[in-house]
């Protein structure tokens, strides 16, 4: 698992491996809940190959720790419209956004410790538009989950991955409503995902 790991850090690798697995189309169920004109703001964009399935008009920000994935994107689709910034997502990088109408985490917060998640969440909660709403996906566990499932969940490079229950009490933390769902006819490799989102951020209410 260790090869296949460092493997992953290559971009052209990891991309094609995605696309291999099908994670690719749970990307693109994320993104179909962007519509044109939305400012978008995705943490943890790794190298953003789902970026040319973005409806457009669409403002762009994707940060990422890792310098080669953020390179990668920069080089092939950043622009007026979308920057890719290299470093943790923090209150300063929130301070320099504007009103962001989607957050995506894809693949993020079973990266993240609950400490992590809920500092993470509570920032994104802060950028948000009116009505704005945040995106998750993430490997998880559940019951009905076969064998190979579990497998590709347990040897995942996250080191949190969780069930449902527990990403959305995460979630309520930062936000007053939360729904998701299990996607697990989506890829090609047998495989659960817990699919999130989230809206009115606490302290706000609903219209
Ligand atoms: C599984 S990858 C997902 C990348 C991309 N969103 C995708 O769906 O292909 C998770 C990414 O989160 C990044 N990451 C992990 N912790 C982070 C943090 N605290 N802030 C920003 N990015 C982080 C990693 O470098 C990695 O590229």
């Amino acid at each position: 698992m260790e090869g296949l790991k460092g493997l992953l850090r290559h971009v052209p690798a990891y991309v094609l491996l995605q696309r291999v697995v099908g994670a690719d189309r749970l990307r693109y169920r994320c993104i179909d809940e962007i519509r044109p004109g939305d400012s978008v703001l995705d943490v943890g964009c790794g190298p953003a190959y789902y970026f040319p399935r973005l409806p457009q008009p669409v403002t762009y920000h994707g940060f990422d720790t890792d310098a080669p994935y953020i390179d990668w994107a920069q080089n092939r689709f950043g622009g007026e419209n979308a920057g890719f910034h290299c470093g943790i997502f923090d209150e300063d990088a929130a301070r320099s956004l504007p009103p962001i109408d989607v957050v995506l985490l894809l693949g993020l917060l079973h990266h993240l410790s609950d400490e992590e998640s809920t500092q993470l969440l509570d920032l994104a909660a802060s950028v948000l538009s009116p009505g704005g709403r945040v995106i998750s996906v993430d490997t998880c566990f559940e019951p009905t989950q076969g064998r190979i499932s579990r497998w590709m969940a347990e040897n995942d490079r996250g080191e949190y991955v969780r069930e449902p229950a527990e990403f959305e009490k995460l979630a309520l933390q930062s936000f007053g409503e939360v729904e998701g769902e299990v996607l697990s006819d989506v890829t090609h490799v047998p495989g659960s995902y817990w699919l999130m989102r989230m809206t009115t951020p606490n302290g706000l209410t609903a219209d």
